[in-house]
């Protein structure tokens, strides 16, 4: 259990404060668009008096690339959502949802019907926060689930998941937070729903290398690598919850085909960096390069 200050939420508050950071940019600027991400965000108005520039300046002094890498895994789920809507996904399912808003930021069709999967804190942390005047609210089903304790197949065909519907599945930054057997069970799941229908399944791991060579999940120059490697999973135990897996590239493929999908993409921000950045005139120096965590995408 997370005996961190922001009991349970403080990983989803972490990612929507990068979003929230990056919605500052002006339009001609950002790689994304979260205009819902301030509410959830301790210290929001303070980040917005510092505006962009200082937020980024900042981050960049603690972990550099670390802005970049999250908001280049957010652009590149937007981009599969957004392309998915436009060729007939018909259900969206958002595992370890946190403070996801893309069913309401995204011009998503109504006949999507979504799903948002998490624990029950933060759930209701969540929906505390939220206005049923929302764009896309009557399409959205909350589903409260622990992955490491408790089986989602229930919930999710209890919350009116149709086992005929082509889906699309998010993990987006969960998989180190829970066990292996947890994710195992969890990608079993996911066949098994969708066995009669096509599916695309997005997730995100963090190298193994992280804990092997931790200089090889930096671009070269990084510096002070290993420490920061350190630094970047203490920091995530004392406000947020621990990394406990890692993964190998192989493993992941394997995890992948012994279920059903097979592996279409597998990136990090090392790929995306000139995809996403560049066209804004923000391209990262290599020495700025992110890369412990890998952006993957399978389908069935
Ligand atoms: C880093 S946040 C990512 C949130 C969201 N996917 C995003 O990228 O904005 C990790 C999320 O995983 C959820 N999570 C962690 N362990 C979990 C578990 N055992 N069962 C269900 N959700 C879990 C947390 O509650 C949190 O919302």
């Amino acid at each position: 259990m997370s005996n961190s200050i922001f009991l349970k939420d403080g990983t989803a508050q972490g990612v929507a404060k990068q979003r929230l950071i990056e919605t500052l940019a002006s339009p001609e600027k950002r790689v994304i668009d979260d205009p819902y991400a301030e509410r959830f965000v301790l210290g929001a108005s303070l980040l917005k008096l510092m505006g962009h520039k200082a937020s980024i300046w900042l981050t960049r002094k603690f972990v550099p690339g670390f802005h970049e890498h999250l908001i280049s895994r957010t652009r590149f789920i937007d981009d599969l959502i957004e392309k998915g809507a436009a060729t007939g996904t018909e259900q969206y399912v958002i595992l370890g949802a946190g403070y996801d808003m893309r069913a309401h930021r995204l011009n998503l069709p109504s006949s999507i019907k979504v799903f948002e999967v998490d624990q029950v804190e933060v759930q209701t942390k969540k929906r505390s926060k939220l206005s049923l005047e929302l764009p896309n609210s009557k399409n959205i089903a909350y589903v409260c689930v622990d992955f490491n304790h408790q089986s989602l197949t229930e919930q999710l065909l209890a919350a009116g998941f149709d086992r005929n519907k082509s889906t699309v599945f998010t993990l987006e930054g969960v998989s180190q937070y829970i066990t292996k057997e947890a994710l195992n069970s969890t990608v079993q799941e996911l066949a098994k729903l969708t066995e009669n229908t096509t599916s695309t399944f997005f997730l995100s791991y963090v190298n193994q290398l992280l804990e092997d060579d931790p200089k090889a999940c930096f671009g070269r120059g990084y510096p002070n690598a290993v420490r920061r490697a350190e630094m970047i999973k203490r920091l995530s135990a004392k406000f947020g919850e621990p990394w406990i897996s890692f993964y190998t590239a192989e493993e992941i493929k394997t995890l992948l085909s012994e279920n059903g999908f097979t592996l279409k993409e597998n990136k990090s921000l090392a790929d995306l960096n000139t995809e996403y950045f560049s066209p804004v005139g923000r391209t990262l120096p290599e020495e700025q390069i992110f890369k412990l965590e890998h952006f993957v995408i399978a389908k069935t």
